[in-house]
């Protein structure tokens, strides 16, 4: 089967073109016209080169039950801006058979060198100092099998790097922060938190599948992969003569806590620098990530994102706001040099972040800068209750519904 539109294509297609292709269905949402109680679809669809929202209207209740998350779909339909951002609406819809699907198609990949990514993983491993340390990684990272699962697996089925080589392209971003913070406070052994850095989503390998869709396996719904992470951990360690027990007992530790809290999914919170350290830097990496894909996503003159449910905010495309200002701004000009060195007066025209509740945004929508106390943002299930079939009374969409892992904020 030949795919003729891609998803990256698409965000500058003709917004009258009319198109047909086929997507990998990320996540599937049945909801209810307000006014007439009618099911409409709202779906994410992915291919190899993005992920896009659909939304579908009409003659829902013949396909709405026919696939599910995961399966692929073949759709007749257009796209249109909405709320600052690029969706698709479907009017045809039929779903397609897996073996008729060449997955490399469909599943998303780092656009980075995965070999030369792990080639720094691997130089760092051979600089450590700590030689149980040096000898454990290692021989995990040097062993085959393990080395081409964990180049592919990605770092999340959703909210970040959840592509093919982000488990690689996040913990060696984390490596790199590491060697930051580890030369910067005394108190932090370079080995240790490194260790902790390659070793704390391990258990992604055993917890996602990669074969057509980035699903979760069903040892990985029932354990996830800090519980199997840490206890194919031990096994490793117990595995080397002479491995100091206490090492391991800190390496477990690591990945024990490094969500931080029981509510994302730590069983312990961090009790020693390097695990407090490693905490705070895959949060650091993670929601940078998730920033940058939601502000990516906003289109025109926009200048804030959808609601994010893993971030808990909207988020500013700073770029966009900056030159919205440089359009609205009036340069102050005045003979009096006390008045130039003062700070600088704002014109009437210059949008200012609102006292109380958000302005209007350019489309109608509630875009405008947040108060300095605002509101706290309803969750999109109270969204999800506004929703009508009219645009303007949309719910923001649930960017990254992530079903196997409901209850964690992030992963
Ligand atoms: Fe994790
Ligand atoms: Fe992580």
């Amino acid at each position: 089967m030949i795919k003729e539109h891609y998803i990256a294509d698409l965000k500058t297609i003709n917004r009258a073109t009319r198109f047909e292709s086929t997507f990998l269905v990320q996540s599937k949402e049945i909801r209810s016209k307000k006014k007439s109680g009618e099911p409409y679809l709202v779906l994410r669809l992915a291919d190899r080169t993005g992920v896009m929202d659909a939304r579908m209207w009409d003659n829902v209740a013949a396909v709405a039950e026919v696939f599910e998350n995961s399966d692929f779909v073949e759709i007749r339909g257009r796209v249109q801006d909405y709320n600052g951002q690029v969706q698709i609406v479907i009017g045809r819809l039929k779903v397609v058979p897996r073996p008729q699907i060449d997955p490399g198609e469909f599943l998303p990949r780092t656009s980075r060198n995965i070999d030369k990514m792990f080639g720094e993983l691997l130089t760092t491993i051979d600089g450590f100092s700590n030689p149980h340390l040096k000898r454990l990684m290692s021989g995990i990272f040097r062993d085959k099998e393990t080395a081409r699962r964990f180049k592919q697996a990605p770092a999340a089925s959703g909210m970040h790097h959840a592509w093919v080589g982000g488990l690689l392209e996040h913990v060696l971003s984390c490596l790199r922060v590491s060697k930051l913070l580890a030369s910067h406070y005394s108190e932090l052994d370079a080995d240790l938190l490194a260790s902790g850095v390659l070793l704390h989503d391990f258990g992604k390998i055993f917890e996602l599948s990669v074969d057509h869709a980035i699903e979760y396996t069903d040892e990985g719904r029932l354990l996830g992969h800090i519980a199997m992470g840490s206890a194919w951990l031990e096994r490793r360690c117990d595995e080397i003569e002479g491995f100091p027990p206490r090492l391991k007992t800190l390496l477990l530790h690591l990945v024990l806590s490094h969500h931080g809290k029981l509510e994302f999914g730590s069983p312990k919170q961090p009790l020693f620098p390097e695990a407090l350290a490693l905490h705070y830097i895959d949060d650091l990496d993670s929601r940078l990530e998730m920033m940058r894909a939601v502000t990516g996503e906003i289109v025109g003159e926009r200048v804030w994102s959808q609601f994010h449910r893993g971030l808990d905010a909207i988020v500013l495309k700073k770029e966009a706001f900056l030159q919205q200002g440089s359009k609205t701004d009036t340069p102050q000009t005045s003979a009096d040099p006390a008045q130039a060195s003062s700070p600088p007066q704002h014109s009437p025209a210059r949008t200012e972040p609102a006292p109380i509740a958000p302005p209007a945004g350019r489309h109608g929508q509630p875009a405008g800068p947040p108060a300095l106390h605002p509101e706290p943002t309803p969750p999109p299930e109270m969204a999800q209750a506004e929703s009508d079939e009219t645009p303007s009374a949309r719910p923001a969409p649930d960017l990254f519904s992530d079903p196997g892992s409901a209850g964690e904020s992030r992963e």
